[in-house]
């Protein structure tokens, strides 16, 4: 491997902003179980608390499988486990704030249960300011570790256990791409691949590209042998994942891109592939054309939007204007005509006036989307947004929010009626919670359907009617 010891240890912004020219090696054999942790964790437990995307519950799976490889097993509860993680989220304040709250209430768990090892990793752990607030006000957490070097826990949780100083090592230089990592996946029947690691976009507002560094892609025939493992499995549902999965392969310039390796995904014969995050700058007609051609590549694509002002689109770095988005939007539901879109938006980005606001709102009616996650501005320290004066009132950014949802809540309903009366393939995941006779699942379009059906028939696929719609979901019965 290469030597990365400049960047060991604390986190820092100036160097995680770097791209350098490396070629980034992929790793067959890095990871190594200590000849004295081997069954270390045998009768203890561990729990693992996920905050975030999809990229971070994908680690919690690779940090799970790593302690199952030390003999640990799993508890939900707290204070059962000899081992805590908590895998944390950068991209704004609140979800940071609901991290401290968890870390002073481990601190109370400690004072019962001196023994418990309490780490942190993820995003924050990447966060120059996080660690410094770490180290000077939470003593009580005994290891910190960032994404890049998460097949180190082994070899972490030993030094933690040995030795009474608190075990930092937080990578702020991408690391290579490492394969064959144990795994305990948190679902039976439908799965998260990534595809790549990073991001390299640095929209203005954005963390994730200091946190996650450089885009790094997998080989492709790694992507190709573990979909394949997992659909001799008996898995049905894939998410191909990647902060920006269009840019998958750019980095290797032999032509090989997130379009063929969708169309060799597909090939494998999956029941259900679907891809997460896209990227409106750089989504391609090739990719248009091999997911209308593939009838196993979901038509639900999510495509982030965050504004519909030119203005503001400029300033949040996003590379597009309103008129070439809604393009691509008419070009992809002209091309898979039942294809259902989501989108994440940001209000209040620093001096967005009324208007510029409204700009979003007419897009929204245009675009009507199935759903849209929806969030006001948040300034994250080091991103380059953080130095625009950010001068509008938090009551106006309250009701911009507020009135962005009533539209996200009016169309999402909108388009759920369209399926009333029909009959869609639903992958049966199980009972409901809140109903034990009823069971629920997703449809092709990503839709959570409750509906009364054959508990025999959880991890299949099964044809439901749809007899209700909600703004959140729909009900139906399946039919033999
Ligand atoms: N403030 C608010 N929302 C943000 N997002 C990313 N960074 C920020 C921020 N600083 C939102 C974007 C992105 C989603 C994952 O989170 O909408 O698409
Ligand atoms: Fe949060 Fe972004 Fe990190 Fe995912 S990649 S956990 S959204 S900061």
């Amino acid at each position: 491997m290469k030597d990365y010891s400049e960047y060991f240890n604390k986190p820092s912004l100036k160097n995680a902003k770097h791209r350098g020219k490396d070629h980034i090696q992929h790793i067959n054999d890095a990871y190594e179980i200590p000849a004295d942790m081997v069954g270390i964790g045998r009768g203890q437990k561990y729990h693992i608390k996920t905050y975030g995307c999809q990229a971070n519950e994908r680690d919690t799976e690779t940090l799970a499988g790593i302690l199952e490889s030390l003999g640990y097993v799993s508890t939900d509860e707290i204070k059962d486990a000899q081992v805590v993680l908590l895998n944390t989220c950068a991209i704004r304040e609140n979800a940071e704030e609901k991290v401290f709250g968890k870390i002073g209430y481990l601190k109370t768990v400690k004072k019962t249960n001196p023994n418990l090892i309490f780490g942190i990793c993820g995003c924050m752990a990447q966060e120059e300011v996080v660690v410094n607030r770490i180290l000077q006000k939470h003593p009580q957490v005994d290891m910190i570790f960032g994404t890049h070097n998460i097949h180190r826990l082994p070899v972490l949780l030993k030094q933690a256990m040995l030795e009474k100083e608190m075990v930092l090592e937080v990578w702020s230089k991408e690391g290579d791409v490492i394969e064959n990592l144990p795994s305990q996946r948190a679902h039976k029947h439908k799965a998260w691949v990534n595809i790549m690691y990073g991001c390299d976009k640095f929209c203005t507002y954005c963390i994730v590209p200091y946190t996650r560094g450089k885009e790094r892609s997998r080989l492709h025939n790694d992507i190709l042998k573990e979909v394949q493992e997992l659909k001799d499995q008996g898995y049905k549902d894939i998410t191909l994942l990647g902060q920006n999965v269009n840019s998958y392969g750019k980095d290797f310039k032999d032509g090989y891109n997130f379009a063929s390796l969708l169309s060799d995904v597909a090939q494998i014969g999956v029941e259900r592939i679907r891809f997460t995050t896209s990227h409106p700058w750089d989504f391609s007609d090739d990719m248009i054309e091999v997911i209308a051609q593939n009838e196993n590549i979901m038509p639900a694509i999510h495509l982030p939007v965050q504004s519909g002002n030119n203005e503001v689109l400029k300033r949040m770095g996003r590379r597009y204007t309103r008129e070439q988005y809604i393009e691509l939007f008419d070009k992809i539901k002209k091309a898979i005509p039942d294809c259902t879109v989501t989108t994440d938006i940001i209000v209040g980005f620093p001096q967005e006036t009324d208007e510029q606001y409204q700009d979003t709102l007419s897009l929204y009616d245009y675009c009507e989307y199935d759903l849209a996650y929806t969030f006001i501005y948040s300034p994250r320290e080091g991103t380059p947004a953080a130095k625009m004066e950010d001068d509008i009132e938090t009551s106006v950014k309250e009701q911009r929010l507020y009135k962005l949802n009533e539209l996200v809540n009016e169309k999402a309903y909108k388009q759920n009626l369209k399926f009333l009366d029909q009959v869609v393939d639903v992958l049966v995941e199980g009972t409901s919670k809140k109903d034990d006779s009823m069971l629920t699942g997703y449809t092709q379009h990503q839709k959570l359907i409750n509906f009364k059906g054959n508990k025999d028939h959880i991890g299949q696929i099964v044809k439901v009617k749809v007899t209700e719609v909600k703004t959140w979901a729909l009900k139906g019965e399946e039919i033999e």
